[in-house]
């Protein structure tokens, strides 16, 4: 065995290695980047020795591979440029249909191969043929499922499909999906009837069923269905890898499964809903009409609102979608060390689902280079509300709406939320009246400590900045 043997044989634990060493890494905003990085380097590591592994054959070994070199090399580098080019250009607040997009790819990879493995008739073993199929369905659910909620995400499809009798519906389209897989793996190595008739119709039962499952649900809930996607998308990776003999695919799909049905069950549990509710109840359906107005909306100018900051001694901050929507963070900061120079003690509150993706608030934040020990979680700050002087919502609505802890008939009943209307005083940035994501009213706004300050997040921001500068330091 030479040195580049070793290297294609130990390739797959390595690049396992990599993977859950660089999972480990993404727990924490303050190792995440380097995470990324490190599991990065594991899939190009792996890339590298597949085609090492190639090239160490014979010519005649060669010849006969399964596989188009030349098209593998043009798919990595049209997939690598494009990847590239879009992670570096898209917008923070375009994140969630990004990954749906590329957990797209993931699953119709694994769907794919799947595809490849039972067109090429390549073993005739009911246990490793049912696999194979059990991949392919998880995979093409995955990959029509993310494909819609990306046109979701993205604003290209805006209202739920819905019908009277969908789930039935959608039962028998699964149904269907799965006896043409039993039709597929009895029918292997057959000749009649036509095992490839069996395996299209499977393919293509299954990816209507990815389609009919994720059309009726709303757009609200779709980063939980991605979520989900992305635990089924690992899955199915991880049973094609059983497929290919790949630890390496095995590993990996593992990973990204447990951490994607682990994360599914965060988001649910952070929005207290069962996962079975974000698939099958319609959540949005009724929820999208708010109430109107409960009361009236006291509102007060930046400048001022920055002037109580400044002579309060302590301000919690919470920030919501709407900063990410402004992209005010690095002003929010500037505001924050104002206040800070001035010896306001200033903390951030994060909620776990505050923003349109897991850490979505975090990742604004270290962006802005805001300190790790500034920023709390939302268990180890709500108790801290009733002693501190100002809450600052910029740009949050359903993560600080009371009504998820009164009102039963609300759509959001029983959502743990920050408890932003316990502080002695709340400042609110929005633009307007609009709602939350849930589209219900926040009466939060209309209590008697709080007070609306109207604008786009990043022009108050600017005004309270030049209020401070105007004030000079204490
Ligand atoms: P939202 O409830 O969506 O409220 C955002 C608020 O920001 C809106 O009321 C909007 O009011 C305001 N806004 C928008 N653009 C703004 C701008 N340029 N400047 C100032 N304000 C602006 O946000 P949230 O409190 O962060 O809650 C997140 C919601 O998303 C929750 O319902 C959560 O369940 C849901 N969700 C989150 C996730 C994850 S993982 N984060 C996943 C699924 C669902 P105006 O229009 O009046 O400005």
């Amino acid at each position: 065995m030479n040195m580049i043997d070793y290297i294609i044989g130990l390739s797959g634990l390595v690049a396992s290695g990599l993977f859950i060493y660089g999972l480990k890494g993404m727990s924490s905003p303050v190792t995440a980047v380097r995470g990324i990085v490190i599991a990065g380097w594991g899939m190009a590591f792996v890339v590298v020795a597949s085609f090492l592994q190639v090239f160490t054959l014979s010519p005649e070994a060669q010849a006969h591979l399964p596989v188009n070199l030349g098209l593998a090399v043009l798919a990595l580098l049209l997939g690598g440029v494009w990847a590239g080019w879009r992670g570096r250009t898209v917008a923070m607040t375009a994140m969630p249909q990004m990954v749906a997009l590329f957990n797209g790819m993931g699953g119709g990879s694994a769907a794919a191969i799947s595809a490849v493995a039972l067109m090429r008739h390549d073993t005739t073993d009911p246990l490793h043929l049912g696999v194979t199929v059990l991949g392919g369905l998880i995979g093409c659910i995955s990959l029509t499922g993310s494909l819609i909620a990306w046109a979701k995400l993205d604003g290209r499809m805006k209202n739920p499909i819905r019908f009277p009798g969908q789930q039935i519906f959608n039962l028998l389209v699964f149904v269907t999906a799965l006896g043409l897989g039993a039709l597929t793996v009895m029918t292997q190595g057959q000749d009649a009837p036509d095992p490839h008739l069996f395996t299209l119709l499977f393919f293509l039962a299954s990816l209507f069923f990815g389609l009919c499952m994720t059309v009726p649900i709303g757009g609200a809930d779709m980063p939980v269905v991605i979520s989900l996607y992305n635990a089924f998308t690992g899955l199915a990776v991880g049973l094609e890898g059983y497929v290919m003999a790949d630890p390496a695919l095995m590993i990996a799909g593992m990973v990204v499964g447990s951490a994607g049905t682990l994360l599914t069950v965060l988001m649910a549990k952070a929005m207290n809903r069962s996962i079975a509710n974000v698939l099958f109840s319609n959540f949005g359906a009724t929820s999208a009409k708010a109430a109107g107005p409960q009361g009236t909306m006291k509102s007060v100018d930046p400048a001022d609102a920055a002037a109580t900051m400044r002579y309060a001694s302590s301000v919690i901050i919470i920030p919501g979608y709407g900063l990410a929507v402004a992209q005010a963070q690095q002003k929010l900061y500037e505001f924050v060390k104002m206040l800070q120079a001035d010896g306001v003690d200033v903390k951030f509150a994060i909620h776990p689902v505050a923003g349109r993706m897991p850490g979505h608030m975090n990742v604004l934040l270290a962006e802005a280079g805001v300190p790790y020990d500034m920023i709390y979680d939302m268990d180890d700050i709500n108790d801290s509300f009733k002693t501190t002087d100002v809450a600052l919502v910029i740009g949050a609505n359903d993560v600080v709406n009371p009504s998820a802890r009164t009102d039963k008939s609300s759509p959001i009943y029983g959502m743990p939320i920050l408890n932003a209307d316990q502080a002695k005083q709340v400042f609110v940035i929005k633009r307007g009246q609009g709602t939350g994501y849930s589209g219900v009213q926040n009466p939060l706004f209309f209590l008697p400590n709080t007070t609306m300050v109207f604008g786009d997040a990043q022009a108050v921001l600017g005004k309270m900045v030049e209020a401070l500068k105007a004030l000079g330091t204490n």
